[in-house]
């Protein structure tokens, strides 16, 4: 098969390397389709496409239509929400994610945001210490479960909620099971979020549930920017001075959230959870040995759109 590898934040050069000699062993041919700029170079680079690897990139019902030899999209990631699942069904095309492949760098980087926002994002002004306080993690999946792990290590209490797990999962998890947001909200100094960008997600992170939160607390958001309501975080952050929130990846309503709140918000400049070499060795090469276990065999066990 053709297999486009389209990604407008490229993996590292290893990872690239590796999905080549993966795919090319197997008798696949792989054109690289790096840093384009428009979706509309992404709509041309798919006419002959059999096979797409992506990343956050948007695989629309117009990329679909203009592809008609493609059989199977692999994103690279956990997140499918830059996938039109519905055109891809109705098309005939396969949609797979790699679950777990890039967990631990997300789950990293969550870490480290909260303790960049602890320390008064490396500024000399006095900050505070991680240890000893209540970590609550919405969503308890992959990421969710490293990040209470890595967080228990560092002295935290955690608590999670996750409507998809029993107690006995969540315990096994290692974090505390909690059963409603206004629980995980109220007792949370630390909120981090690893919920998917759903319809019924979308925008759910909001005045009420920000401003239930205890005094000094931080909301760090690995997950998506879509699940924040941005005018009600703004509203939150002015109501409440204690506040603090930490993005991977900048809210529409960054530059005003940044001349009211300083220190208080800081967001990465383009998103980077995900983005470490291990991490793009792991997700790459997952999509890869899918792509030709697909072809070889019909394996569809990572379909997302069944
Ligand atoms: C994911 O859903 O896997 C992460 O958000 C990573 O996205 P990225 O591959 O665009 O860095």
């Amino acid at each position: 098969m053709k297999v486009l590898v389209a990604t407008q934040k490229p993996f590292a050069a290893v990872a690239v390397k590796g999905i080549k000699d993966i795919l090319e062993a197997a008798g696949h041919e792989v054109v690289l389709f790096e840093k384009y700029e428009a979706q509309a170079d992404l709509v041309k680079a798919v006419a002959d496409a059999e096979a797409m690897i992506i990343r956050s990139d948007k695989v629309t019902a117009e990329v679909i239509a203009a592809a008609p030899k493609l059989k199977i999209v692999v994103r690279a990631g956990a997140g499918y929400d830059n996938v039109d699942l519905e055109a891809a069904t109705k098309a005939g095309v396969v949609v797979m994610n790699t679950p777990g492949q890039n967990s631990n760098a997300v789950a990293e980087l969550a870490i480290a945001m909260m303790i960049f926002m602890a320390r008064t994002q490396f500024t000399p002004a006095t900050g505070s210490e991680i240890q000893g306080k209540t970590l609550g993690i919405q969503a308890f999946g992959n990421v969710g479960r490293l990040v209470g792990a890595k967080a228990k290590a560092l002295g935290m209490k955690v608590k999670a909620l996750d409507p998809f797990l029993t107690d006995e999962q969540i315990l096994a998890g290692g974090a505390e099971p909690v059963h409603t947001l206004d629980e995980l909200y109220e007792g949370s100094d630390y909120l981090s979020l690893h919920i998917p960008a759903l319809p019924s997600t979308i925008g759910s992170i909001n005045y009420d549930l920000i401003t239930k939160m205890p005094k000094g607390a931080t909301l760090v958001n690995t997950a998506r920017k879509e699940v924040i309501d941005e005018a009600g975080l703004e509203k939150a952050l002015e109501d409440r001075a204690d506040l603090k929130y930490v993005t991977d990846v900048a809210p529409d309503n960054l530059a005003a959230l940044q001349e009211k709140f300083g220190l208080r918000v800081f967001a990465t400049p383009k998103k980077m959870g995900a983005q470490t070499a291990e991490a793009n060795i792991n997700a790459g090469l997952a999509a890869a040995r899918q792509i030709v276990d697909f072809a070889l065999t019909g394996n569809t066990k990572f379909q997302v759109n069944k």
